[in-house]
This record gives structure tokens, C-alpha cells and sequence, in this order.
């Protein structure tokens, strides 16, 4: 895992040179290099890897949506979402440049993801279609900024299961789906393949979601890089709010269980996958 996030860096870093606006791009590699677990450059890799496509062939979408990710980062910790100092160990974006510097450097960061993935990759122009299709999917109004619009709405209402894991599926499992989705689409899987990468994503992203609910309330910044214990005072609708934290581990186990199976049911073999499932299990123990 760390060889692929070693390569992963490199490339992000080669992918955004400066250019002029510097501010502009200083800004987009301020927190796109900030750090960060690359999970999600790492599973399009690993699902592409599975299904037996080459991983060199998935890169450009692997960091296109590692920018994806990044932007959704930025823009959530704007004053006007969930206003956030602290993001990767760092000074939020708009803490470092400016609101309006923050606001447009995500912007940027979605579309030239999508420039990533046209000029870069090395596919046939139908798998570029489909892997873009993932793309806008999940950064638009049906994936992040669905969950995260409906997540603000939510600021002190009352809870509402259904309510929340529509959050929880539009604002997180849907990236983790596009990631998954494109890795296998490049690789060339069939139909009832991606079908399963979408239900895998979805238990995944989801209890990955609860996992970073539970942290909230359990873990510190110097952990994790971002100012914890806030959703309980911004009254945000989370799993730990709606459950408390015992319940929101089962649920969480629940999930990677059956992340698990239907790993087993189509034959996947993924070392990776297995220390990403077990250390979300473990991070939420603690
Ligand atoms: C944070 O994602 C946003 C959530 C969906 C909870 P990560 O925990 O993967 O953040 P980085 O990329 O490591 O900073
Ligand atoms: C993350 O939800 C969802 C995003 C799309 C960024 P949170 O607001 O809980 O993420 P953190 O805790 O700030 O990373
Ligand atoms: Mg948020
Ligand atoms: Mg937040
Ligand atoms: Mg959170």
C-alpha cells in the first residue's frame, strides 16, 4: 500500500505544476500535497489491479479523484459548510489563501480532474466516457454535493434515519463508488463485476462515514489532522448522534461484514482491501 501512495504522491505532484495564477495553483497544491491517506487513489489502483487491468492505465483517474476528494475537503470546511481551521494536519485552505481563493481553487480541482482523465489516460475514448460518467456522477447533484447540501440542511434538526443515510451514501459512499467503479471499468469488468463493486462501495463508504462519525467523538487532532468533537456542537445528524457510539460500531461491523462477503462471493483476493476494511474495524474500537 505505501509503494502505491509513494507513486500516487509523485504523480499528484507532477500533475499540478505552477502555472500562472500562481495563487491559483499554489492554492489546489496546497491541499491536494497536504498529506491525507490517499484511500481512494489506492482503491481505484487495487479494484483495477483485481479485475486484471494494468494499474499505470487507472492512474490518471486515480488522482483525478484523489482532486475530486480534495475539492470536496476544501469546500467543506468553508465558513459557510462546516467552517473548519484545521484540514491534514494544516491550516484549511481558506485559512492559508483566502475564502475566495478556497472556493475557486475546488472548482478548479473538479474540472481539471476531468482534463486528467481526457488528456492523460491512455484508453479507448468509450472507457474514457464510462470513467467520466463515474467522475460526474459522484461529484455532482447526485453524489457529494446531494449528501453534503441535505447534511447542512440537517444542523440541528431533529434526527431522521432514512435522512441520514442518505447523507452518508450521497456524501461519502458515492465517491468511494465512482473510485471503485472506474478502477474495475478500466480493467475491463462485466456487468454483474461492477454491480458488485457497487455494492461493496456502498457498505464500504458508508461504514467508513460512521467510522469518521465515531472519530469525532473519540479521536484527537493530533490523530487526525482536523479539529474533533465538533459534529455533537454544530447538532450535525451522525450515526453517533442518532445511535451513540456502541450502536454505530455494529453498524459499522455489519457493513464491513458484508464488505467481506461479497468480497468471498466474487473471488477477490485483496490484501489491500483487507487492511483498509481492518483498520476502519480497528480505528473504530479505539
Ligand atoms: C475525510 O476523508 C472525509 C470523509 C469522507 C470522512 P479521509 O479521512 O479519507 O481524508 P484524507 O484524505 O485522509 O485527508
Ligand atoms: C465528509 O463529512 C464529507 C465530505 C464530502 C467532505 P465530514 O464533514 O464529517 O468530514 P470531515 O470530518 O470534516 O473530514
Ligand atoms: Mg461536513
Ligand atoms: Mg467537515
Ligand atoms: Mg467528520
Amino acid at each position: 500500500m505505501q509503494e502505491l501512495i509513494d507513486i500516487i504522491n509523485k504523480k499528484l505532484d507532477e500533475y499540478i505544476p505552477i502555472n500562472y495564477p500562481e495563487e491559483l495553483f499554489e492554492s489546489m497544491r496546497y491541499s491536494v500535497l497536504a498529506g491525507g491517506k490517499r484511500l481512494r487513489p489506492v482503491m481505484c489502483l487495487e479494484t483495477c489491479r483485481i479485475f486484471g487491468g494494468n494499474i499505470e492505465d487507472a492512474m490518471p483517474a486515480a488522482c483525478a479523484f484523489e482532486m475530486l476528494h480534495t475539492q470536496s475537503l476544501i469546500h467543506d470546511d468553508l465558513p459557510c459548510m462546516d467552517n473548519d481551521d484545521y484540514r491534514r494536519g494544516k491550516l484549511t485552505n481558506h485559512k492559508k489563501f483566502s475564502y475566495s481563493t478556497a472556493v475557486l481553487a475546488g472548482d478548479a480541482l473538479i474540472s481539471y480532474g476531468t482534463q486528467l482523465i481526457i488528456e492523460k489516460s491512455k484508453l479507448p475514448s468509450d472507457v474514457i466516457l464510462k470513467v467520466l460518467q463515474q467522475y460526474s456522477l459522484a461529484a455532482g447533484a447526485y453524489g457529494i454535493i446531494a449528501g453534503q447540501i441535505v447534511d447542512i440542511a440537517m444542523e440541528g434538526k431533529p434526527y431522521d434515519f432514512k435522512i441520514l443515510e442518505y447523507i452518508h451514501t450521497h456524501k461519502t459512499a458515492d465517491l468511494f463508488r465512482g473510485v471503485l467503479k472506474s478502477g474495475a471499468i478500466i480493467a475491463g469488468a462485466n456487468k454483474e463485476q461492477l454491480q458488485a463493486m457497487d455494492d461493496f462501495a456502498q457498505n464500504l463508504g458508508v461504514a467508513f462515514q460512521i467510522c469518521d462519525d465515531i472519530l469525532d467523538e473519540t479521536s484527537t487532532y493530533e490523530e487526525m489532522g482536523k479539529t474533533m468533537g465538533k459534529d455533537k456542537a454544530e447538532g450535525k445528524l451522525t450515526y453517533t448522534a442518532l445511535f451513540g457510539i456502541e450502536k454505530s460500531r455494529e453498524k459499522l461491523n455489519c457493513l464491513l461484514d458484508n464488505a467481506c462477503d461479497i468480497m468471498k462471493e466474487q473471488n477477490i483476493k485483496s490484501e489491500i482491501f483487507n487492511n483498509i476494511i481492518n483498520s476502519i474495524r480497528e480505528k473504530a474500537e479505539k
